[in-house]
């Protein structure tokens, strides 16, 4: 494609101006049009951001008429779904914010859509740019662990519980592992090359957000902040996911990947109360093996430091793949065993019984 891409932009709230921020600085891009259900925030998105090829639009179909190759859809999670798949119908390319869907079901179906209109399902885990996130996966690939029979991920905010679409069934579906347990998720699949889930025991609950104590809020509060699960993945991996937006606990500890050979250890960077490595905040990492039989060695492994704008290379990347009809750089086909997760947890903790996993193959 020689020409600009032109792009548009469906939800106008915090997420959707790191998007536009990130076209903009790009010289073959152009925002084309802004859509929200609030037509104000749109039109004052627009103006803060000065775009001045956009328009604004209050229902998405509208903006989805225009000649525009590709959209971010940066709504709440709720509204993940149908915007995706009436975008992709309408042909256009689409990064969908994460997570992918609500359902599991949401997302099996967003996959087939963009699969049968031939357009792009690619969707938002930023950290995968962060260099020291990439050596974690290098180091799982080395193979010098060995095989890699547990992981345990995760992490814990001592408060951190966001409010507004964040916190309904209606608008966001699922709170703490949406919002930051995906991330702990995907650092884990994407290193050990996606291996699919088969059950998952869960539990999950709010102590904190239903409490008025704690979340202004909190009548409002319908989502989990806290959840844990113990999940079965393919090659006999088991994996231990624990996540919470608040707790009276300043850690829940790092993450760990245990091999036959060796253990890698990711220590959040901080010791404060927003621990965790979900994104990309890596403090230290160890690799533990022995040199002999008497000999255990901690490696401590050399930690990156960057300036690199994470986010923006999530947009290039996707620009670039629309650009040069490459495939989706982070595709809902790798991210629906994220998805898969998230929707058996939920399913586990209402049942009180452990869900096998079922998931087509696409
Ligand atoms: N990748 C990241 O770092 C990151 C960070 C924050 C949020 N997110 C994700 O981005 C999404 C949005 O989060 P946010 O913080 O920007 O939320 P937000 O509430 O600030 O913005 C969402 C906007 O979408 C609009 N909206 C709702 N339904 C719509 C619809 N059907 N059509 C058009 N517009 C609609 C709302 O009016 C609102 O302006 C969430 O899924 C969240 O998980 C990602």
């Amino acid at each position: 494609m020689t020409r600009k891409v032109k792009i548009g932009i469906i939800g106008a709230g915090q997420i959707a101006k790191s998007h536009a921020k990130a076209y903009l600085d790009m010289e073959d891009v152009e925002i084309i049009g802004v859509a929200d259900i609030n037509l104000n925030k749109a039109e004052q998105f627009i103006n803060e951001l000065n775009i001045k090829t956009a328009s604004a639009f209050q229902e998405y179909e509208d903006l989805l008429l225009l000649a525009i190759d590709a959209v971010s859809v940066c709504t709440p999670n709720f509204a993940h779904f149908q915007t995706s798949v009436d975008a992709l119908i309408a042909k256009k390319h689409v990064i969908v914010e994460k997570p992918l869907a609500v359902t599991l079901d949401q997302g099996i179906e967003m996959i087939k859509v963009a699969k049968a209109n031939e357009k792009i399902l690619s969707v938002g885990y930023q950290p995968r740019y962060d260099p020291n996130m990439k050596k974690v996966s290098e180091i799982i690939n080395s193979g010098k662990l060995g095989d890699i029979y547990y992981v345990e991920i995760g992490g814990g905010r001592r408060r951190g519980m966001p409010g507004g679409t964040f916190i309904n069934k209606s608008s966001a579906g699922v709170g703490a592992l949406g919002d930051i347990g995906t991330y702990s998720i995907d650092l884990a699949l994407n290193a050990l090359g996606n291996p699919r889930p088969l059950t998952v025991s869960a539990y999950t609950t709010n102590h904190f957000g239903t409490n008025p104590k704690y979340h202004p809020e909190s009548d409002n509060f319908e989502v989990e902040d806290f959840g844990v699960a113990m999940v079965r993945l393919e090659r006999n991996i088991t994996m231990y996911i624990k996540i919470a937006w608040a707790m009276h606990m300043d850690t829940l500890g790092p993450a760990i990947f245990l091999g036959k050979n060796a253990g890698l250890k990711i220590t959040p960077a901080g010791d404060g109360p927003w621990s965790g490595v979900w994104d990309g905040g890596i403090g230290a990492m160890s690799l533990f093996y022995d040199k002999s039989t008497n000999e255990h060695v901690e490696e401590k492994l050399p930690i990156v430091k960057h300036s690199l704008d994470i986010f923006s290379e999530k947009i290039k990347d996707f620009v670039n793949a629309v650009k040069y009809n490459k495939p989706a750089p982070i595709p809902g086909e790798d991210i629906i065993l994220n998805q898969a997760i998230i929707d058996a947890i939920i399913r586990s903790s209402e049942s009180g019984k452990e869900i096998e996993v079922e998931l087509p193959e696409f």
